[in-house]
């Protein structure tokens, strides 16, 4: 194991939010608690469980608290879901959520169509958010969307990403996540804008949320790493995207960021067999081939495995 990188990594599972936010066929309720559950078998105890937005912009999000109220609460697990507004949070606080999510742009364009507002708007809306969050001992975290690249704008200046970095610090979150919401970010971009967030932010308390629409995740995760950075978002199956950024995929596949760290001899404390099982499940009944190449490869031998025991 190198010691240069962190010996243990915190992954937020954001497959039951940000993986099936994006789905257009209807997710029963029923089948999203199924994936929770199997989920937290697997080791997960942080897991984004779904989000308290306008079922307008969202509908896929519409069940969010026959969803909270469906997952049955255990020592140690950690339950977030997106907040854009007092609203949400109002629903948060009602479902027992240990973590809300406060999510920024680092572009205008992307904030606007997002969450329909500017990014200066989108933090004085954020305030009474983080406020009443902390007041109720409830974790802040805030996503920075679009950090490296913007579906409406293109290229985003670090300096902007920095400076909403900056914003979100002063709100007082806990934890601060950078997102490559379409995927375009590629090794030294990812190190480049780390290090320029933890000049203005604690390293510790920065996560990455990388979707993998070019096929950089694994490698972005690997670029973060080493930088310090120790806390991933991953999706389930690389489920998701962000209906407000087309063409974009979901977040880099649990089951290939395991795959990483636990090759490196990092922990993560989730079980890999189970994750691939829980991925090759959901996959099959979204009716496609999951995205996790880990998965499949696994998934294959797994099969093997049983066929041979039971011949
Ligand atoms: P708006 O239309 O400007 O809001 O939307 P509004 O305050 O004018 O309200 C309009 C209606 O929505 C009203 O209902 C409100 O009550 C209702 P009406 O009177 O018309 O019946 N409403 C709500 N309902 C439920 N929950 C709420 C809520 N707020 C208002 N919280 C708003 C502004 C922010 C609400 C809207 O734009 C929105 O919900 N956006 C969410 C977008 C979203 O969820 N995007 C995906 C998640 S972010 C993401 O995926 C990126 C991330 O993964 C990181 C990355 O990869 O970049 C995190
Ligand atoms: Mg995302």
């Amino acid at each position: 194991m190198r010691q240069d990188l962190p010996q243990r990594v915190r992954i937020t599972e954001v497959g039951p939010r940000d993986g099936l936010q994006n789905e257009k066929q209807p997710v029963p309720a029923e089948v999203k608690l199924e994936l929770c559950e199997r989920l937290i078998d697997a080791g997960v105890d942080q897991l984004e469980a779904t989000s308290f937005v306008s079922p307008k912009w969202v509908p896929q999000m519409a069940d969010a608290p026959r969803v909270m109220a469906g997952i049955e609460r255990r020592e140690g697990l950690h339950l977030s879901v997106l907040t854009p507004n007092m609203k949400g949070f109002e629903g948060a606080l009602a479902a027992g959520a240990h973590e809300v999510v406060i999510f920024g742009a680092a572009s205008e364009a992307f904030s606007q169509r997002n969450i329909n507002c500017s990014i200066a708007e989108s933090i004085e809306r954020f305030r009474p958010v983080a406020e009443a969050a902390q007041a109720n001992g409830i974790r802040v975290r805030a996503a920075v969307s679009v950090a490296f690249g913007c579906p409406y704008q293109g290229e985003v200046p670090v300096a902007d990403v920095v400076d909403i970095t900056e914003r979100f610090r002063d709100l007082g979150c806990d934890e601060i996540g950078i997102a490559d919401t379409i995927g375009v970010g590629t090794a030294a971009h990812v190190k480049t804008v780390f290090e320029a967030a933890s000049k203005v932010y604690p390293l510790a308390q920065l996560s990455g949320h990388f979707h993998d629409t070019y096929g950089q995740g694994v490698s972005n995760t690997l670029a973060a790493l080493e930088v310090g950075v120790s806390r991933f978002d991953t999706s389930i199956a690389g489920l998701g995207g962000c209906p407000f950024a087309k063409g974009a995929t979901g977040n880099v596949a649990t089951e290939d960021v395991v795959y990483l760290l636990h090759g490196m001899g990092i922990e993560t404390g989730l079980d890999l067999e189970k994750l691939v099982l829980t991925g090759q499940w959901i996959s099959e009944f979204l009716g496609r081939k999951s995205n996790s190449r880990a998965g499949n490869a696994i998934a294959v031998k797994l099969r093997d495995s049983q066929t041979q025991a039971s011949a």
